[in-house]
This record gives structure tokens, C-alpha cells and sequence, in this order.
């Protein structure tokens, strides 16, 4: 059986990791598995309880009530995945802003890393796959074959995500998103277990003013030169 091709993609909030591991996948025929959808769910199960996402002990309770599962797109999806919640299909909900901040909460909590990575390894066994997320390359996938840093700069960050809002018809302010992905920054980067964090043995793509196809073609380059395609 050949090797499994791994290729793990971290960095920060809107630095187009969702879009560009989705479409990586779908090119490379490999899985998509986004994690970020897993410690949402979370979030999402809280917020509906009315737990808070930062009381800890709650939180812990709560991840052992519920079922998160990631499915794979049906051919009218507009998103990659399908994300299931206690057998509900949540895929839009969780990209609301208040999971979208509960769950950079959850994801400060050591258990809840734990469970999730310990998931997430599970989920990736023996396949190849483009995984991303916050500690990829760190703790989920260590031996992945490729490990890329996906970032750009925090006001084009903040830009895409208010041009996602104001798509979508949500009304905000410039300032409002970028104090916003400011905080969620802060709180992935600066947490005690696994923050965010470029790592040496990682490739840093800077997608500053680059379009989605040449993010994605960039990175097919870097696996040729690599040998890995
Ligand atoms: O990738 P995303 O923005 O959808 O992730 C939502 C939150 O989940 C993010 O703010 C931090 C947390 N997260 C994490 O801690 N580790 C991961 N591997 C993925 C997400």
C-alpha cells in the first residue's frame, strides 16, 4: 500500500485555510477534514444548553453528552463538509459569530484539546488527507508530509471577513471585524496548551493579495518540488 499523503494546514482566523484546503482537497482527491467545525460544534452545544463556553467543568460535561461528526458534502453543498451535531445538520449555524468566539473559548480548554486531537487522529488514520486548523502540524499530524503556515496580514484577514458578513447581509462596521479577529488572535496565539504558532519544520505561505487559485497552485508547486505529487 503506498504512503499516505498527510498534508496539515495551520494559521490565523480568515488567512483562507477553509477555502484552500477544500479546494486542495477536491483537486488531490484526498479528505477534507476540517477541525475547526469540531470545537464549533462544541460551541454550538453550549450556547444551546446555555452553558457558558469559558466554565470549564460545564463545557467538559457537556463534550461527553454530544455526538460531533464531519460527513462528506452532498453534490449541492456549497460548503466541503456536512457538520453533524447530535444528528442535526449544522453547517451554516456554526459559522455564526457567537460559535465562531465560543469557540476559540472551548478550544483554550486542555481536555477539550485532548478529546478533539485524539478525534481528529482517529479520523485521519491511514488516509491521505488535507487537515487544518490551529495545531495540525504540531500535535495532530507531526509526521505530515507537508506542513504549511497559511497566513496574510491581519487587515486583509479582517477584510475577507467582512466581506463573508457583508455577503451574507450581516452589517458591520471595518473596525467592529477587526477588533473581532484581533481577539480570536490574541486568544489562539496565547493560550497555555498548543496556541497557534508557526512552526520550524513548517512552509509559511503569506496569501497577502493572492487569489485562491494561486494559493492553491503555489502550494501543488511546493508538493512537486517536494516530490509528493
Ligand atoms: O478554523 P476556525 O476559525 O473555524 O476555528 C474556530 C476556533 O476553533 C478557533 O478560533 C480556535 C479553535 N480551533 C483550535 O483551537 N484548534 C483547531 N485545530 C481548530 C480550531
Amino acid at each position: 500500500m503506498n504512503t499516505p499523503l498527510q498534508i496539515a494546514i495551520d494559521g490565523p482566523v480568515a488567512s483562507g485555510k477553509g477555502d484552500i484546503a477544500g479546494r486542495l482537497a477536491k483537486e488531490l482527491q484526498l479528505t477534507y477534514i476540517y477541525t475547526g467545525a469540531m470545537y464549533r460544534m462544541l460551541a454550538l452545544a453550549c450556547i444551546e444548553a446555555g452553558i457558558s463556553t469559558k466554565d470549564i467543568d460545564s463545557v467538559c460535561k457537556k463534550l461527553q453528552q454530544i455526538t460531533i461528526s464531519l460527513m462528506p458534502p452532498s453534490s449541492t453543498s456549497i460548503h466541503p463538509f456536512v457538520a453533524v451535531l447530535n444528528d442535526s445538520d449544522v453547517t451554516e449555524r456554526i459559522f455564526k459569530q457567537d460559535v465562531a468566539i465560543g469557540s476559540s473559548d472551548v478550544g483554550t480548554i486542555p481536555q477539550v484539546r485532548q478529546w478533539m486531537v485524539a478525534r481528529q487522529q482517529d479520523m485521519a488514520h491511514g488516509k491521505s488527507v488535507v487537515m487544518e486548523g490551529r495545531d495540525i502540524g504540531l500535535r495532530v499530524l507531526p509526521n505530515a508530509q507537508l506542513k504549511i503556515y497559511l497566513t496574510a496580514s491581519l487587515e486583509e484577514r479582517a477584510h475577507r471577513r467582512w466581506l463573508q458578513f457583508d455577503a451574507k447581509g450581516i452589517k458591520k462596521t471595518h473596525e467592529e471585524v477587526l477588533s473581532d479577529t484581533k481577539l480570536r488572535d490574541h486568544q489562539d496565539t496565547t493560550r497555555v496548551t498548543d496556541p497557534l504558532q508557526k512552526l520550524p519544520d513548517a512552509w509559511e505561505l503569506d496569501t497577502t493579495g493572492m487569489n485562491q487559485e494561486d494559493v492553491v497552485a503555489r502550494i501543488k508547486e511546493e508538493l512537486i518540488k517536494r516530490n509528493l505529487l
